[in-house]
């Protein structure tokens, strides 16, 4: 597997990037085609879009966008892996080369936002009452399910919350690393 740049990617690679959004966070890109205009809309200079590829094959994707805060901060997004490639190392492969960019690019901390809406809730944050000791809460979170255990297991710890963000009782959790 190599982990390639995705300006580099023909049409049909593109397309399979697409369908690992659109099926990997259909609450985000419900339809191939809205995953492919998410696609086209952050392809851009200034991002950086980078795919990890087997045999031709796009198995997973990962961006950074464009610095924010002086070009001390990146925002990680989007991020996902093929649904029968998962948990063999390819979501921390691609990660890990978006944090050397956002690095070599000067940036000092890499963050992201990851959303707890499906369903009833994931993790212990989803239908919490984030205004009422928030401090307790993160230090006791627990992730259940959602993508968050990824993070926390690469490094990343929660720095903030972002209560009823996509409906009542369904946070945005917002979850950093140190680059340097
Ligand atoms: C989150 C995601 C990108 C992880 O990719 P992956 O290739 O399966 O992750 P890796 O195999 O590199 O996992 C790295 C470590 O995290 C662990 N891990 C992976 N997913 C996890 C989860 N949901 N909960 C807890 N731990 C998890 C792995 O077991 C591995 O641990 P180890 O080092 O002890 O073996 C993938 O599950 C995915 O595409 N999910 C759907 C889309 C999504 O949620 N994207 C993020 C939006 S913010």
């Amino acid at each position: 597997m190599e982990i390639v740049n995705m300006t580099t990617l023909s049409e049909a690679q593109i397309r399979q990037a697409a369908q690992i959004l659109t099926d990997s966070l259909p609450m985000g890109w419900p339809t191939l085609q809205d995953a492919l205009n998410e696609i086209e809309e952050i392809l851009v200079p200034g991002n950086t879009l980078l795919a990890a590829v087997e045999n031709g094959e796009v198995l997973g994707l990962g961006g950074v966008l464009a610095p924010k805060y002086n070009g001390n901060v990146f925002e990680l997004h989007p991020l996902a892996v093929r649904s029968d490639k998962r948990r063999q190392g390819i979501g921390r492969a691609i990660v890990a080369a978006l944090e050397d960019e956002a690095r070599r690019q000067g940036g000092l901390t890499i963050y992201l936002g990851a959303d707890d809406e499906v369903g009833d809730g994931e993790t212990s944050l989803a239908n919490a009452d984030l205004y009422d000791d928030l401090p307790g809460k993160l230090a006791a979170f627990q992730p259940g399910t959602h993508q968050a255990g990824f993070y926390l297991k690469i490094g990343y710890k929660i720095v903030g919350v972002m209560p009823d963000a996509n409906g009542y009782g369904k946070p945005d959790i917002f979850m950093a690393k140190r680059l340097r």
